[in-house]
């Protein structure tokens, strides 16, 4: 089964072209995050903007990529993507929720209007289980898994950190997902972002505190990072809470004369990092699943993906830990068509509406 995959929820806009949910035929992302940079977070407005003016194109150079010839740039053939769409396609998958509602309007009702002058099977998708199927990606230098990687097996429990979402499921199988716990206030990615934002880094936040952190690491081996919190660590539950370490962030430059960048985002990235990975330790050693899914824009992050990899080695050795390439841990539509294969849940194009409030309850 051929899919298309649709991805328009924040500062992304994104199309992908899957085979049975694991093969990627092409995937193409454009973003509007230079200018979100400039203002150091994201304006909806903007991004709902550019998301009119890129999605069409995205679509088009989405599917000559995947049955176009090797001249797929010449304007003359995207006329022929219509074509190539309907002789090619069998289901089109898109973003319903959570997001922005500008954005997610976007890729909604393009799907939505797609499915219906071809005579598609639309699926929709929820943005936050979506992540996870980063890891159902197979046999492509662009995938999660080299040679034959087995696929994640259920029950599996998922540790999904985004922009917008920091939650814990527990799934067990495709259509059965339970929260086990979410953020209390901030999620990881905002954190990032934010704190970023207080020590003059550009947005997004996550990749330039993980390089300056990385940095630091590569020259101070070994020392012991501890100067910030880490709220809830020991609480009896599976929740989190990010937003007092942005507080305790600006108190320590607030007193201190001058700090050098790397130590701090270092600092930063470990007490995020630890909090994440206890949690996530704990509910595996309690519910004992069969496999640990890390998803979501900040499991590009090298140090959560070494951490978390080598305390699941150590601690959990019978349970599988997978986490997609970090090209696709990032928003891309490659796991919305691959989780729309698994998930099998179409709806009529009459019926469906962007719901940028859309939880894990709603599937
Ligand atoms: O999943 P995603 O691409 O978009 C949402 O659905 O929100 O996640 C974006 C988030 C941003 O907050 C960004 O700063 C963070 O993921 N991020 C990272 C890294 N790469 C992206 N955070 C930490 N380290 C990274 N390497
Ligand atoms: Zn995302």
């Amino acid at each position: 089964m051929i899919i298309l995959g649709i991805e328009t929820s924040c500062d992304e806009t994104a199309a992908a072209i899957v085979e049975n949910g694991t093969k990627i035929l092409s995937s193409c992302v454009a973003s509007s995050s230079d200018l979100h940079a400039k203002t150091g977070g994201i304006i909806p407005e903007v991004a709902a903007r550019k998301q009119v003016e890129y999605i069409i194109p995205i679509i088009q150079e989405c599917l000559l990529k995947a049955f176009g010839t090797p001249d797929h740039n010449n304007p003359i053939l995207k006329a022929t993507a219509t074509k190539t769409l309907s002789d090619n396609v069998d289901a089109i998958a898109v973003t319903y929720g959570p997001g922005l509602i500008g954005s997610l309007l976007v890729g909604v009702e393009t799907a939505k209007t797609l499915t219906y002058r071809h005579s598609k099977t639309l699926i929709p998708v929820n943005h936050i289980i979506a992540h996870a199927y980063g890891s159902f990606i197979k046999n492509n230098k662009k995938g999660s898994h080299k040679g034959d990687t087995p696929l994640p097996l259920f029950p599996a429990i998922n540790l999904v950190v985004s922009g917008g979402h920091t939650q814990l499921l527990l799934i067990k199988n495709h259509n059965d997902i339970k929260v086990l716990g979410s953020t209390r206030d901030d999620a990881a990615g905002e954190a990032f972002d934010k704190i970023a934002r207080i020590l003059g880094l550009p947005y997004p936040g996550g990749p330039e505190i993980s390089e300056k952190a990385e940095k630091y690491l590569s020259v101070a081996k070994n020392v012991k990072l501890d100067l910030f919190p880490r709220p809830m660590i020991e609480s009896d539950d599976y929740d989190f809470s990010f937003s007092g370490l942005k507080t305790s962030v600006k108190n320590y430059l607030n007193k201190s004369s001058g700090f050098d960048l790397n130590k701090i985002a270092a600092e930063v990235q470990e007490a995020i990092v630890d909090s994440l990975v206890e949690k996530t330790i704990k509910a595996c050693v309690n519910l004992k699943p069969v496999s640990l899914l890390l998803s979501g824009g900040v499991s590009a992050n090298e140090r959560l993906r070494k951490k978390l990899g080598y305390r699941s080695k150590v601690e959990i050795p019978d349970i599988v830990f997978h986490v997609p390439n970090p090209s696709l841990s990032t928003d891309n539509a490659t796991f919305i068509a691959s989780r729309a294969f698994f998930s099998k849940k179409s709806s009529s194009w009459k019926e469906l509406d962007a719901k940028p409030d859309a939880t894990i309850l709603d599937l």
